[in-house]
């Protein structure tokens, strides 16, 4: 590396082209506030149809170094919920009905469209859901994870190319110095994944958002790339929002998790909270359809019956009520309130702290047997990081 690539490289240095002193991820966490706060966030689509309540009241925080879990359903509000504090949603339809999103302290909710522009790729980065689409088939690999160095620090094409190749070693693609040069359908999808991730981590982001990045993938390369991004983030200090369907894709790798229904948290807490503890029915239902989980092999898997509402036509209580093996009548006419324990773990039902009704439903397997919470992620650890800088096939 050329000592003027080192220079640029060092840690939220202020002197590096591109950095100013008035960077939000140089600023310090405000006394009593968290890295990021969502807060009772609510994103609803104006449609012909009707009003789709996407995201209802979601609130979570994160600190830095932290790793939270965001697991729901297909249409649960999950990745508009990002795309949100990314600034990324287009308003109309869209449109912000109540609640804030503060990044060390500000408001992201009022901040113009060249202030997002700042941070989006500098101090929040994404790694979307659909790598192909999100990479450009016309141009180089190394051109495209170049680029934010050059739009956010100012690198000259030359640094910012070199640079590109230490980023593609770093995430094990093998020879980059000539993979730099190839264009995005010659690489796998395992490939394209890692690239999206050296991208993503290119200006050395305080968050890394990472929308089902495995999920077009084979379960060996999910693991590799679960793998990777908990190296990364040890190497360099980041937090991640890790957004899936599979809960036990987060079980190797969530500090806490929420869960999503219906464009609503139902469930909250610590990853051992989430597997060992679990309140909500909803999270028991997923507990149940995880493969890895059954202790005794003749016990089949539970998959919850039914689907998720329409987010036009919401049921007047419970969202979950239709598809809920445990729902009385309230439950079909009451909204539950937020029930929070004195750790912050929280749920939306009507019976979180009814101690027998969780005691007589919570799945016997997160009780008893922690051994069976593995999913993906730590079936292929070993593997995956062998070859988490060995590159793959
Ligand atoms: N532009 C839009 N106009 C209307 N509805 C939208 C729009 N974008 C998203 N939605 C709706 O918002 C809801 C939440 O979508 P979202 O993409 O967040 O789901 P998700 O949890 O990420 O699902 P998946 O796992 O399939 O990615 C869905 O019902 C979706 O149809
Ligand atoms: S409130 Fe009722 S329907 Fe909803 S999750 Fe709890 S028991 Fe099930
Ligand atoms: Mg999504």
């Amino acid at each position: 590396m050329s000592e003027e690539v080192k220079n640029l490289n060092k840690e939220k240095d202020v002197k590096a082209p591109g950095i100013q002193a008035n960077d939000l991820k140089l600023k310090p966490i405000p006394e009593g506030s968290h890295l990021l706060e969502v807060d009772d966030l609510k994103m609803y689509f104006h449609t012909r149809d009707g009003i789709v309540r996407a995201v209802d009241g979601v609130s979570y925080t994160l600190d830095p170094g932290e790793t939270l879990g965001v697991v729901g359903e297909s249409g649960s509000g999950k990745s508009v919920t990002v795309m949100t504090i990314m600034g990324l949603i287009q308003m109309p339809p869209g449109k912000i009905e109540g609640g804030d999103v503060r990044y060390r302290g500000q408001s992201l909710l009022k901040m113009s469209s060249k202030e997002m522009e700042a941070i989006r790729g500098n101090d929040i980065a994404m790694v979307f859901q659909d790598p192909m689409s999100s990479l450009n088939p016309v141009y180089r690999i190394g051109k495209q994870v170049g680029e934010s160095l050059r739009i956010h620090r100012g690198y000259t094409k030359k640094q910012a190319m070199e640079r590109a190749i230490e980023l593609l070693d770093m995430v094990g693609i093998p020879n980059p110095d000539q993979r730099v040069k190839d264009y995005p359908h010659q690489f796998s999808g395992g490939m394209r994944q890692r690239v999206m991730i050296a991208m993503a981590l290119s200006c050395d982001p305080d968050i890394l958002i990472a929308d089902e990045p495995t999920t077009a993938l084979d379960v060996t390369i999910q693991a590799q790339i679960i793998e990777l991004m908990k190296e990364m983030q040890k190497r360099n200090g980041n937090a991640i929002i890790m957004i899936t369907h599979d809960l036990g894709v987060v079980a190797d790798m969530a500090d806490k998790i929420m869960i999503m229904y219906a464009g609503r948290p139902v469930e909250f807490g610590t990853a051992d909270q989430i597997f060992y503890e679990p309140i909500h029915p909803y999270t028991w239902g997923l507990h149940n359809s995880i493969p890895e989980q059954t202790i005794d092999e003749k016990k089949p898997l539970t998959p919850i019956k039914g689907n998720p509402p329409s987010l036009i036509d919401l049921p007047a209580g419970c969202p979950f009520a239709p598809r809920c093996p445990y729902a009385k009548q309230i439950c079909f006419d009451k909204k539950p309130e937020k029930y929070t324990d004195e750790t912050g773990h929280y749920s939306f039902c009507h019976f979180a702290d009814d101690k027998d009704f969780i005691r007589a439903h919570q799945p016997e397997t997160s009780r008893t047997n922690p051994n069976i919470l593995r999913g993906p992620a730590s079936a292929g650890s070993q593997s995956a990081s062998k070859t988490a800088t060995g590159g793959e096939q």
